[in-house]
């Protein structure tokens, strides 16, 4: 038994579907659990629950594999609802999360600057915003590239002035990437020490850091505290 927490609308769900016979139960608080089903329907076995993973409509200790991408994050204590997430966890099983990382305090000012308007933003607003900053986060993208270094110190001021507006190469997730970054109520990141003592309080042990070796498009994409551990097999188990 596998288990998504936080799937929104499925895209990591369906790559473990496609690549796994195991039953994947993909849970996320919001209606993109209509798409996450859409996405998965030809999968017989990924399940789609609509629920809150800091009150679990499962029992404890009823999965073997537990992943969270980018989603304690968004919760009003990401501390509380991992140890939610871990009390879900079989012995010897293991689980894997990704979350933002902690920035330099002035970047962390310029974040929480901006959001603190973004977030007062009515939706219908943000939306279009977020639309029309698609070219601009590919802009960023080709200066910070750049091998004169004028050109990336102008991409860099650039991306300072508007952080949260995504560079990812497809122009579509951009905009989704941009209106997840400033529309949240809630979206905090963290130290890598922060997160591993959440791992240590569950108890859970043989942790890892996987955003070792990871490869991205460009410098910074997707960088963020993405560790793993396990619950220790229960005595007498191999
Ligand atoms: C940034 S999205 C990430 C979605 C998915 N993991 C991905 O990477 O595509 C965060 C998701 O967490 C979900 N979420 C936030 N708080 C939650 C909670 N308490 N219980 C379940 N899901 C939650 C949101 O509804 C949203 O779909």
């Amino acid at each position: 038994m596998v288990l998504d927490a936080g799937c929104g609308m499925g895209r990591y769900l369906r790559i473990a579907g496609e690549s796994s016979a195991r039953l994947i139960v993909g849970l996320d608080v919001s209606g993109a659990v209509a798409a996450a089903r859409e996405l998965t329907a030809e999968l017989p076995q990924v399940a789609v629950v609509r629920g809150d993973l800091l009150r679990p409509c499962f029992a404890p200790a009823s999965f073997d594999r537990i992943y969270s991408l980018g989603v304690l994050d968004h919760t009003p204590d990401p501390r509380t609802a991992f140890l939610a997430l871990a009390r879900l966890l079989k012995p010897g099983g293991r689980i894997a999360i990704w979350v933002y990382p902690r920035q330099r305090p002035l970047i962390e000012a310029i974040m929480d600057l901006q959001r603190a308007v973004s977030t007062r933003m009515p939706l219908g607003l943000l939306g279009p915003l977020c639309q029309w900053s698609a070219p601009l986060g590919g802009l960023k993208r080709r200066l910070m590239s750049s091998r004169r270094w004028f050109i990336q110190r102008i991409g860099v001021a650039l991306h300072l002035a508007t952080i949260g507006v995504s560079m990812h190469p497809d122009p579509e997730v951009r905009v989704c990437d941009t209106l997840d970054w400033y529309a949240p109520k809630y979206l905090s990141r963290h130290t890598a020490e922060e997160v591993r003592g959440w791992f240590a309080e569950a108890g859970l042990t043989d942790v890892v850091d996987l955003s070792r070796n990871q490869v991205f498009y460009h410098e910074g994409q997707g960088h963020g505290i993405n560790l793993a551990g396990s619950r220790p097999p229960a005595p007498g188990v191999p």
